[in-house]
């Protein structure tokens, strides 16, 4: 009886452990601790298995109130990714990445380089709507996170493209205000990230687009220097 409240304990401890693996990124154990000196070359996840994994999550309070999970779309390949920072109404209702007004303006964005939206792939920090499309809090960009990072790891793009300041600021761990971050190359990971400002605020400030067209020739420079050309 003990003997099997021991065994229990081991394992519930292992399954956290492997969880706060996953949650790092870290989908397979080496060879050695799991089977008999096989080798085990490292696993790359897929986009189904992490959404798989993501299931019909309620892991922080905006499962309450979303309609659909915005999971992200496009090349699973990417060169380029965008990231933004919540889905909105349009969004919630279609379970589809930046498909309002503000979409409308990031698709002519992405075709500014002549790439178009299935070249490249579309996500947010958060999956789920916050109501009245308030700013997503901490916690909620918390749990999301592990998300997020598993599809870049599994995407793996040359350049992350990060829409305004909350992608900016949870890439990069920062709380630099976005005027400042915009059009410089950070690493994330091995991947660069160039922050830009989010379409819903050229929407409201026309001014500004010039300088996001400034970040997004820079985008299509480097994607060409590291040999892909713009031909994704
Ligand atoms: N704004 C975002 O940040 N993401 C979307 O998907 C739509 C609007």
């Amino acid at each position: 009886m003990l003997m099997d409240e021991n065994m229990n304990e081991v394992i519930s401890d292992l399954k956290s452990y492997l969880e706060y693996l996953k949650g790092m990124g870290i989908f397979a154990l080496p060879a050695a601790e799991i089977n008999l000196g096989q080798p085990n070359p490292s696993r790359v996840m897929s986009l189904d298995e992490v959404q798989k994994e993501l299931g019909d999550c309620k892991r922080c309070k905006l499962h309450r109130t979303r309609r659909t999970i915005v999971f992200g779309e496009g090349n699973e390949k990417a060169t380029l990714m965008f990231i933004g920072e919540g889905p909105g109404y349009d969004e919630d209702v279609q379970g589809r990445p930046f498909v309002g007004k503000a979409g409308q303006l990031l698709t002519k964005i992405i075709e500014s380089i002549n790439l178009s939206r299935e070249d490249v792939y579309i996500a947010n920090i958060v999956k789920c709507r916050p109501p009245q499309n308030r700013n997503p809090e901490p916690d909620e960009i918390q749990s999301c996170n592990p998300f997020l990072m598993n599809q870049i790891r599994v995407i793996q793009p040359r350049i992350i493209c990060a829409l305004g300041t909350f992608a900016a600021q949870t890439l990069l761990k920062t709380d630099t205000k976005i005027s400042a971050l915009r059009g410089k190359l950070f690493d994330l990971e091995g991947i660069k990230v160039i922050p830009t400002y989010h379409p819903a605020f050229l929407l409201r400030n026309p001014e500004r687009k010039r300088e996001v067209w400034e970040d997004m020739k820079k985008i299509a420079e480097s994607i060409k220097n590291a040999g892909h050309g713009t031909d994704l």
